[in-house]
């Protein structure tokens, strides 16, 4: 039986190289194995559970659908859709929500750290991880290819469908986080203490977007944080995080092993030399995707099309998943 794949992006300002080195290039890999069923969507619900402007989401989800396309995502291969379309995971979060303790939702550190930003805090962020067990649960998932940040909610959803499956009997497939060995957690060029994140993206110096122009994205790299010494090797080291860092980004888009990598940069005259490295891996790996990207965006008609078609195949999976956890919960359904 092919394993079923799924995971999702949220449609907020922009993406970096942080989501496409921990979760969309690994989600292209996996639309190529053919013992894999892949399942890949837009979460616009989940990005209002923070202030959007409306224009800008609704622009920004289109955007996202051409760069799904621009990274080699195909929608002959795999299901791409738009989360609100599909009514399924608006509801079906209500139905987990009413079998998950509040008390595990506000364990989430994602919450805790967003939370601590927002003035009011919406119901809706405490919720957020609800519905994410809702978006991979009533697809009948096996695997969750994501970065490391969203393990937690990964866990928190294989214990929701462990909490229903006990209460009304085998339902849910209890899903596998897939986190990558490497680059599962990449750290911001201006900080590398904390994690490259959208949120400050905005930041100058702090990210690399995938749509950057090179100049940018040779600036950004040529002034990231590293440290006093000179030393070009992989470490732990809070000292060297963000050497580890540039090593890190340069091995995750090479696909050298951490020894080739290092042998790279054994003649190296220094970071500027790594830096310079780095920037030119990165910037052969976003150029073509920022061209394609250009061209894909201007066909709108053809990104409704594939919208719309993505939905349908999308329902047609998890409408019959709501309507058996609908009636195991008591719920009388229409004949
Ligand atoms: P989001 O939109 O914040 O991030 C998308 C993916 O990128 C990964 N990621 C990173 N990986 C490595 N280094 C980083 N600095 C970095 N920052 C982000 C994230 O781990 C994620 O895999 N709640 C999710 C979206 C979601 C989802 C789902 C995912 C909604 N429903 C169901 C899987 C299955 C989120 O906000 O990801």
């Amino acid at each position: 039986m092919k394993q079923r794949v799924f995971s999702g992006i949220q449609p907020s300002n922009v993406i970096h190289i942080g989501n496409y080195i921990g979760a969309v290039r690994r989600w292209v890999a996996s639309q190529n194995d053919p013992d894999k069923e892949n399942i890949f969507c837009i979460v616009d619900l989940h990005a209002l559970t923070v202030p959007q402007d409306p224009t800008e989401l609704r622009e920004r989800t289109l955007d996202l659908l051409a760069l799904f396309l621009a990274v080699g995502l195909d929608p002959d291969k795999s299901i791409l859709f738009v989360q609100s379309h599909v009514p399924v995971h608006a509801e079906g979060a209500w139905l987990l929500n009413c079998i998950t303790p509040i008390g595990w939702l506000n364990k989430m550190t994602q919450f805790k750290d967003k939370s601590s930003k927002q003035e009011t805090i919406l119901a809706g962020l405490l919720d957020y991880p609800v519905l994410m067990a809702a978006d991979i649960l009533f697809y009948d998932t096996h695997e969750v290819p994501v970065g490391e940040d969203q393990k937690q909610h990964v866990e928190l959803t294989r214990n929701i469908a462990e909490r229903f499956n006990h209460h009304y009997g085998e339902t849910f497939i209890v899903p596998e986080p897939m986190i990558a060995a490497s680059g599962a957690r990449i750290m911001g060029l201006d900080d590398p203490s904390a994690k490259m994140s959208k949120s400050s993206g905005a930041v100058k110096g702090h990210a690399v977007n995938l749509l950057d122009d090179p100049k940018v994205i040779e600036r950004s790299i040529m002034r990231a944080k590293t440290d006093s010494g000179s030393d070009i090797r992989f470490s732990k080291d809070p000292v060297k995080a963000g050497v580890n860092n540039l090593l890190t980004i340069y091995q995750a888009l090479t696909g050298k092993t951490q020894e080739a990598v290092e042998t790279d940069f054994a003649n190296a005259r220094g970071y500027g030399d790594l830096k310079k490295a780095v920037a030119e891996v990165v910037i052969s790996v976003t150029e073509p995707i920022r061209v394609q990207h250009r061209a894909i965006i201007a066909d709108r008609g053809e990104l409704e099309r594939l919208m719309q078609l993505g939905a349908e195949k999308a329902r047609s999976i998890s409408e019959p998943r709501l309507q058996d956890v609908k009636q195991k919960m008591g719920l009388l359904l229409p004949q």
